[in-house]
């Protein structure tokens, strides 16, 4: 730091003298051109007018005139004296001021008489600088001599000397300050900060510091470099602990998936191929938020799963483009690099237009598909513009897949959900060197119940293409499988659960879908969840001992409507919870252009208020109802304080609130309550199931869980806790893409010479 000061320093004295000393010359330059000029114009006049005085005393005879006129030219300032001389340069007249030792015709400028013009020259005459000025004299229009006048211009060298230390004063006043002012500057701004900033990241280094925000030092000018550092030190942070992570899993023996693993798992397994993902909702959308455009990312656990698979791999992503400020956000093929912080794979936008979002995605997925495969006795809806949309939708992102997969040879395939059934035989047909695996992330029903819709055989037939198609539990590939054997003419292998059609195989598999929790529990103080219990009923303004917490998207599967009789019935039966026990309800709106959705909040709203209106009394009500997005910071702190978990799906797939809710309770407390018609009820056993529909046994099991000895409820959470770790969702991806990738391809003769694909091993 020193040595960059002092080159500092250096460079800008140098630089300042050197710009003074120019600027000081061409200075002195102009200043010494007009004193010069200046004299000459005072010879000038005096000489015009001892001119018009001495020319009529010229005929020889006048000596002694002439002696008398310039004599009278001796006391003026800076005048060395007048001479007057014949044609040839022999002086008649001269004033007393020319010294008799000098020679008055080597002051003589001949050039006047012969050129018969004024002439003016300065000379160095005993170190002294001297301005002689000639005019011609005339006499009858005949050059017959020359005035010359002899001024001292020493004054002038003098003046300039003068004007040359003055700068060299300024210069030295001036490097001094900038020297000082840029030492300061160096210290204040530079230097400290950087001192600051290589304390902080060794500290960082030496794992000293737990987080790095904690203290982050103050970088002034250096700001953005240290939103750099930051990141950097984030990475730094997560490699830390993703090391530390690996070395306790280790230690413990465990066989653990964590985000470093699946990166290196699904780099392995993809080789030179490329991965690409397709889903309706895209992992980042971009808004408009007054004049700037924010990174938005959907509180949705398939972004979680995805992301660390893409980011591993460099992968591309294609979803529907749906914030506003999207299109402004994309190069010139729809594409974008994300995360935004730091880029590390492809998203791909595919834009709908409102009738085709209007048609494909409310229409017939979710009010067609979405209720005909959950059991939740809302009747689907089976729209013949809708199913066309829905066609449409389908080819639109086939086509965006297809073109993003240009020159990959063996491309690999993630197609999520029940937006795009036709999907994987459309991109099939065209890429038969592609391996295509679709995960449905609802249930599937009975071959009855699916059997209603009327383009069953349609989307069958599209979801064969794939080959491989994952459920998230193995009743929901029975009943697929079950319904493709009573509709479409195929050869089904039971026992390996694969469907053989038109040359082509797909094999059938769970893969429950989980959370990211990869880590050893951390024993955090017990009190954490006590205080902040009241931290946030009191946030929205109630006071209760017990805390209860329900998190899901406002919808009519969900079973909203029976938690909260349930509660109401607990309250009833057991009245010794009144006053304190409290359900906060975190509803995050969900569809509401579908009049289904809407109806449906508003009867959550009604039946929230009209529970509370019938027990609420002073500061405290038994249903708080958030019916806005939280994003999963202030979802947690909710997990992290609750004395249960209510999740009471009439029917669900997975149901991922249920494992968040396991892997956000370190402090092993909190009694997980579980419809048995979840999908994680099958993986979740120590949870204390319930069937929604029955009120009564539900109230029962609130209590149940409320008043379960601790040492019970630790047990219980302890092996939820190492079921979550064990199947989360880094071994969800790895074995979704492993098994993909481990599929052997058989490519149609005919499409193979078409496409000029070598088959896959
Ligand atoms: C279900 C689907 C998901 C979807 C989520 C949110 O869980 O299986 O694929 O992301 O609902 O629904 P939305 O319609 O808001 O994307």
């Amino acid at each position: 730091m020193r040595l960059l000061s002092v080159r500092l320093i250096v460079s800008l004295i140098l630089g300042v003298t050197l710009v003074s000393l120019l600027s000081t010359y061409y200075e002195v330059r102009r200043e010494k051109q007009g004193l010069r000029n200046d004299l000459e114009r005072r010879a000038e006049v005096l000489g015009e007018s001892l001119v018009e005085n001495v020319e009529p005393y010229l005929d020889g005879k006048s000596l002694k005139q002439l002696q008398k006129i310039v004599g009278r030219f001796s006391n003026r300032e800076h005048l060395v004296g007048v001479a007057i001389l014949n044609a040839g340069l022999e002086p008649i007249a001269q004033s007393a001021g020319l010294p008799q030792q000098i020679k008055v015709k080597s002051l003589a400028l001949p050039e006047a008489i012969a050129d018969n013009k004024k002439q003016s020259h300065f000379i160095r005459r005993d170190g002294r600088l001297q301005n002689i000025y000639a005019l011609p004299l005339h006499r009858n229009d005949e050059v017959v001599g020359e005035l010359v006048i002899v001024h001292d211009a020493d004054y002038i060298d003098a003046q300039t000397a003068h004007v040359w230390r003055e700068t060299f004063l300024r210069v030295l006043i001036l490097v001094v300050l900038i020297a000082f002012v840029t030492l300061m500057i160096v210290r204040w701004s530079i230097a400290g900060p950087i001192a600051h900033a290589a304390q902080w990241m060794k500290s960082l280094r030496t794992g000293r510091v737990g987080g790095f925000r904690a203290i982050m030092p103050d970088l002034d000018l250096l700001r953005p470099l240290a939103r750099e550092m930051e990141t950097l030190a984030e990475s730094l942070t997560a490699a830390r602990s993703a090391a530390e992570k690996e070395a306790q899993l280790r230690e413990a023996g465990e066989s653990l998936w964590t985000p470093e693993r699946l990166s290196v798992y699904v780099r392995g397994k993809l080789g030179n191929s490329h991965l690409f993902v397709v889903s309706n909702r895209e992992p980042y959308s971009h808004i408009r938020r007054g004049n700037s455009v924010q990174a938005v990312v959907p509180a949705s656990g398939l972004v979680t799963a995805l992301e660390p698979v893409l980011c591993a791999c460099d992968g591309t992503w294609v979803a529907h483009g749906s914030g506003d400020a999207d299109l402004e956000t994309v190069d010139g093929k729809d594409c974008l690099r994300v995360p935004p912080q730091e880029p590390k794979y492809t998203l791909r936008r595919v834009w709908l237009t409102k009738e085709e979002e209007e048609g494909y995605y409310y229409g017939f997925a979710n009010e067609g598909l979405w209720p005909l495969c959950h059991i939740a006795h809302t009747r689907p809806m089976f729209r013949v513009s809708d199913w066309e949309h829905y066609c449409r939708a389908n080819e639109k992102f086939a086509k965006a897949v297809l073109e993003e997969m240009e020159g990959t040879e063996h491309p690999v395939l993630l197609v999520q959900d029940y937006h795009f059934a036709l999907l994987p035989r459309l991109v099939k047909k065209a890429r038969p060197d592609a391996r295509v695996a679709i995960f449905w992330h609802i249930p599937w029903p009975n071959p009855e119940t699916f059997g209603i819709c009327p383009w069953q055989r349609e989307l069958l037939e599209g979801l064969l293409g794939a080959d491989l198609i994952g459920f998230h539990i193995q009743s929901h590939c029975t009943s697929f499988l079950q319904t493709v054997d009573r509709t479409l003419e195929s050869r089904i292998d039971w026992d390996h659960f694969t469907v053989n059609r038109e040359n082509h195989r797909t094999t059938v598999k769970p893969f429950p879908i989980s959370v990211g929790i990869s880590g050893p529990s951390v024993h955090q103080p017990e009190q954490n969840a006590y205080l902040d219990r009241a931290t946030l009923l009191q946030e929205s303004g109630v006071e209760a001992l017990f805390l209860g917490v329900g998190v899901d998207r406002v919808d009519y599967t969900k079973g909203i409507l029976e938690r909260f009789l349930a509660i109401e019935r607990m309250l009833e039966k057991y009245p010794v919870y009144q006053q304190k026990f409290t359900f906060v309800q975190i509803g995050a709106p969900s569809r509401t252009h579908i009049k289904r959705y809407h109806d449906f909040l508003a009867d959550v709203q009604a039946e929230s208020e009209r529970i509370n209106w019938r027990f609420q009394t002073g500061k405290w009500k038994p249903i708080v109802f958030l019916n806005r997005q939280h994003n999963h910071a202030e979802i947690e702190r909710y997990y992290r304080a609750a004395d249960v978990c209510l999740v009471t799906s009439l029917h669900d797939g997975m149901n991922l609130v249920a494992k968040e809710f396991v892997a956000a309770r370190d402090d092993e407390q909190g009694v997980l309550i579980l419809s048995r018609f979840t999908g994680a009820a099958r993986e979740l056993r120590d949870a204390v199931m319930v069937n929604p529909y029955d009120i009564e046994r539900t109230a029962d099991a609130i209590r149940y869980a409320l008043e379960m000895e601790p040492e019970a409820r630790t047990a219980r959470m302890e092996r939820l806790r190492k079921v979550v770790r064990e199947q989360n969702i880094y071994r969800w991806a790895g074995n979704l893409i492993g098994d993909l990738c481990d599929i052997r391809l058989e490519i149609p003769r005919d499409a193979r010479a078409e496409n000029r694909v070598v088959a896959a091993s």
